[in-house]
């Protein structure tokens, strides 16, 4: 039990809160000059149906804080699970955010973003003063919403249900399958060294014969003492010659632990790497975390295609 204490820091209590599974949202807005404005959230809750309210906090040191709180209405964007991207722009300060993103107006002028799963326009109702945050309180006028995935949130990183199914889908009920992931810390990537072989590879369940698992390798990741916060599916293939079916995750590490050793992108012995199909994925996440883009392969381990998420 951790006993709110300021001295410790927010840290512990930003990862208590972060344990919350929620969806992600971008609010927007126009200043009164016309300009869109919008941010990522999180902290979207659906209050009441009757009359219809929905509210959002915002951070008081956000950009665009004044802008909201001086706006006499906001619409509020839910996100699919293949617009992690568009998480990310609406998360950065960038000024060019809606050059950049597909988007069209609602009847008050609210930006309402292509793609998203579902929208609510609003009205505000006067905001709540709560700490560092204020609870902006919307009085929905309109919405619409389709039948795409809503795209997951958990500490810190990104999740998506619909595509995790077609991952269990893709390799069969009862089929035996490694289950590993790309882990990264500050840009370098954790891999383990076969005692026996000297042999490198990304940490995974099932190597050993036995049906791997998302939470067998999370127990793996604990005992080397690694705690991973965001895990989405990077690679779901066959080995053409085996039947052996693998599923990699992507993850990002909590700290680079003594003991454990993570490796450059451009220090990566690749000839240490015994596994071809491996050597690829990893030449794959280097190349899409260059450009903060990354895609889903499905396939075999000679052929196949990259799912590009949006
Ligand atoms: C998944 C996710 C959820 C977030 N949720 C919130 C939130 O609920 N409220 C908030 O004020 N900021 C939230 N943020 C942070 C803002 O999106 C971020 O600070 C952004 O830069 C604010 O834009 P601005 O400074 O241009 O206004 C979230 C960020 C992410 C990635």
């Amino acid at each position: 039990m951790s006993k709110f204490d300021r001295n410790l820091g927010l840290r512990q209590l930003r990862n208590a809160f972060g344990t919350f599974l929620t969806g992600v949202t971008v609010v927007t807005c126009r200043e009164e000059s016309g300009i869109p404005r919008g941010f990522t959230a999180n902290s979207f809750t659906s209050v009441s149906l009757h009359p219809p309210r929905l509210l959002i906090c915002v951070d008081k040191t956000a950009e665009s804080f004044d802008v909201f709180t001086q706006s006499k209405g906001f619409a509020v964007n839910i996100l699919a699970e293949t617009q992690i991207e568009i998480s990310g722009l609406f998360a950065s300060k960038r000024a060019d955010k809606f050059d950049i993103a597909d988007w069209s107006e609602s009847e008050n002028g609210n930006p309402i973003l292509e793609g998203v799963c579902a929208w609510f326009d609003c009205k505000c109702d006067p905001v709540i003063d709560v700490g560092d945050h204020i609870i902006l309180i919307g009085r929905i006028e309109s919405y619409d919403y389709n039948g795409n995935m809503g795209l997951g949130y958990v500490r810190g990183g990104y999740l998506s249900l619909g595509l995790e199914q077609s991952a269990v889908e893709a390799v069969g009920g009862d089929a035996d399958v490694i289950v590993g992931a790309i882990v990264e810390y500050d840009g370098k990537v954790l891999l383990i060294e076969n005692a026996v072989t000297g042999e490198l590879h990304v940490p995974a369940s099932g190597l050993d014969g036995t049906s791997g698992s998302l939470g067998k390798l999370q127990n793996y990741l604990t005992q080397l003492g690694i705690g991973i916060s965001l895990s989405v599916l990077f690679a779901v293939f066959e080995n053409e010659k085996t039947g052996q079916q693998s599923i990699y995750y992507r993850a990002k590490a909590d700290s680079d632990l003594v003991g454990n050793k993570f490796w450059s992108f451009d220090e990566i012995p690749w000839q240490r790497i015994g596994s071809d199909a491996i050597k690829i994925m990893l030449q794959r996440y280097i190349d899409e975390s260059k450009r903060q883009r990354y895609g889903i392969y499905f396939g075999s381990d000679r052929d196949g295609a990259v799912e590009t998420l949006r």
